[in-house]
């Protein structure tokens, strides 16, 4: 894996309406991943049926929809190391009975309905995700560390 490897994250609205993105940012950022693009905003409804394209015979799809569009979303893409995997341990699983604590949504949610936050979980899916989500000019490339070894 290199160190370059890419991940979507969005904070949901339920979680910007909560004030859990500072959180969010802290924990992806001391994990040490750096944050290559971010923006608020209302996701329309053509871009959550393809986001969630996998989810559209679900009978929980129309509620999913409504709720992520109930408010503005933190989209944001984090860059480093197993991001993708490392992403989805910080998050929990998606069932917050099952998120254990000490993750986000063990340790901020209750209902799958309302489990905070989404992060890909497959490089594949990170990429058409980041593609879906952002422009290419709206992420931007630097170099966050002063050393060679350090995070
Ligand atoms: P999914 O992609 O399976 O999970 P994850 O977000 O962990 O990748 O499902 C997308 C979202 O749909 C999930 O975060 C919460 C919602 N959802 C429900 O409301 N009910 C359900 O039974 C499932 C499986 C998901």
């Amino acid at each position: 894996m290199s160190n370059t490897e890419r991940t979507f994250i969005a904070v949901k609205p339920d979680g910007v309406q909560r004030s859990l993105f500072p959180e969010v940012l802290r924990r992806f950022s001391q994990k040490g991943f750096k944050l290559v693009g971010i923006k608020l905003t209302f996701a329309k409804e053509e871009l959550l049926r393809e986001h969630y394209s996998d989810l559209q015979s679900k009978p929980f799809f129309p509620s999913l929809l409504s709720y992520m569009m109930s408010g503005p979303v933190l989209a944001t893409v984090w860059e480093g190391k197993d991001v993708v995997k490392q992403g989805r341990a910080l998050l929990g699983a998606t069932n917050p009975l099952q998120s254990a604590p000490g993750t986000i949504r063990g340790d901020f949610a209750l209902d799958m309905g309302r489990n905070i936050i989404h992060g890909s979980d497959s490089v594949e899916s990170a990429e058409k995700e980041i593609a879906l989500w952002f422009k290419k000019d709206e992420l931007v490339s630097y170099k966050s560390e002063m050393y060679g070894w350090i995070y």
